[in-house]
């Protein structure tokens, strides 16, 4: 996607491949600045602190992760080693475990010598995939959109089609393109009339720093909502549709994604909008059925919710980054960093293989021979 009229991707191979260059994602929207990883304790790091996060990138940083790890050490304890070291830095995106496990697959039974250069052609397999499932994520969600649009009564054609999203499933947390944004990326490119509500996401605030920014750089419109306003544009008819991306999507349909999307799918069926949410292949789990039971969801730091990130916008340090507090000395804060949206809320899911229900049957439609 596009940076100042340049190209880019979110990760990429440095020096042959003994390094990782990504995007420092905690220093957006203020500065553009990139980050080397070398080995695999920088990799784990960059993934705990969200330097790099959203499930496809962090299934690629794992994957490459791995990659850094066996290039310092090619034995099976040190492959076992990194294994867990990278699946525990963050538990609920589902993608990392799905890379980890391809790679591991990959390069376990081949002799040490020749382990770092397969993770490395299997990591690079997987982030090209995650480049054309993306793209063509994009392409069903758009006629999704163009359906909806036309749909729409006589006075309101030629009027924007308000899609309202939450946290940040766009290309910072792919490769490229997204999911969730991939759609309004091509309907945008193809013309349509198209303006974006941008859920803030508190307490990261990945909304407002991460998808404001994305949508500005390719000139999409689009406004920052602070997350309780959903619910009020819904009731008013601003809003024509819902699109989230997901961090684990169950067998049976039901969708974890960033804590507060539950309450947007809820506002969404109350108010009769669609509620779709977009993911790739890497994003289901065919091992669990019940999401709210059965979803490990991340408990982050209470300071993300007690205390803010943001740039100083006047006096003598005007333009530096600050964190201030928001509560009372001794409020406890608590963080859950994900909710699960039970199948029955979403209207459909839309993957790189087409548009389907939320339901096993749905799911089975598109990856049966999967
Ligand atoms: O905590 P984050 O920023 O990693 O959470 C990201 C999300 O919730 C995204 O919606 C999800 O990973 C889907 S990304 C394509």
């Amino acid at each position: 996607m596009n940076i100042d009229g340049k190209a880019r991707r979110t990760i990429w191979l440095e020096e042959g491949g003994r390094s990782i260059g990504v995007i420092d994602q905690t220093q957006l929207p203020y500065h553009f600045t990139t980050r080397s990883i070398t080995g695999l304790d920088g990799a784990a790091e960059a993934i705990s602190t969200m330097v790099v996060r959203g499930a496809p990138l962090i299934g690629v940083t794992g994957a490459y992760g791995l990659m850094l790890a066996l290039q310092g050490d090619p034995s099976d304890g040190s492959l076992a080693a990194a294994f867990e070291q990278l699946n525990a830095t963050r538990p609920t995106a589902v993608n990392l475990r799905w890379a980890l496990e391809r790679v591991r697959a990959k390069v376990a039974g081949l002799p040490p010598a020749e382990r770092a250069e397969a993770a490395k052609a299997e990591a690079g397999a997987i982030a090209e995939e995650d480049v054309a499932m993306c793209a063509s994520i994009g392409e069903h969600g758009l006629q999704v959109f163009q359906q909806l649009a036309a749909a729409r009564p006589a006075e309101r054609q030629g009027q924007p089609l308000n899609v309202l999203t939450h946290c940040n499933a766009g290309w910072l947390a792919t490769v490229d393109w997204g999911t969730a944004l991939a759609p309004i990326y091509k309907a945008h490119r193809a013309g349509l009339n198209i303006h974006v509500w941008v859920d803030e996401t508190r307490p990261r605030n990945q909304g407002a720093s991460l998808t404001a920014f994305e949508l500005g750089r390719e000139g999409v419109p689009h406004t920052v909502i602070v997350d309780n306003a959903g619910g009020h544009l819904m009731q008013h008819g601003q809003v024509d549709a819902v699109i989230v991306g997901t961090d684990r999507t169950t067998r049976t349909g039901d969708v974890c994604n960033k804590i507060g999307t539950y309450l947007k799918a809820l506002a969404a069926h109350d108010n009769g909008v669609p509620f779709y949410v977009a993911l790739p292949a890497s994003t289901i789990d065919w091992t669990i059925g019940d999401g709210v039971a059965e979803i490990p969801i991340e408990a982050r730091s209470s300071q993300e919710v007690t205390h803010i990130q943001g740039r100083i916008s006047s006096g003598s340090a005007a333009g530096q980054l600050a964190t201030v507090q928001l509560t009372p000395d001794g409020s406890a804060g608590f963080n859950p960093a994900f909710d699960v949206t039970p199948a029955r809320l979403v209207s459909a899911l839309i993957t790189e293989r087409g548009v389907a229900a939320a339901s096993e049957e749905g799911l089975k439609g598109l990856y049966g021979d999967a």
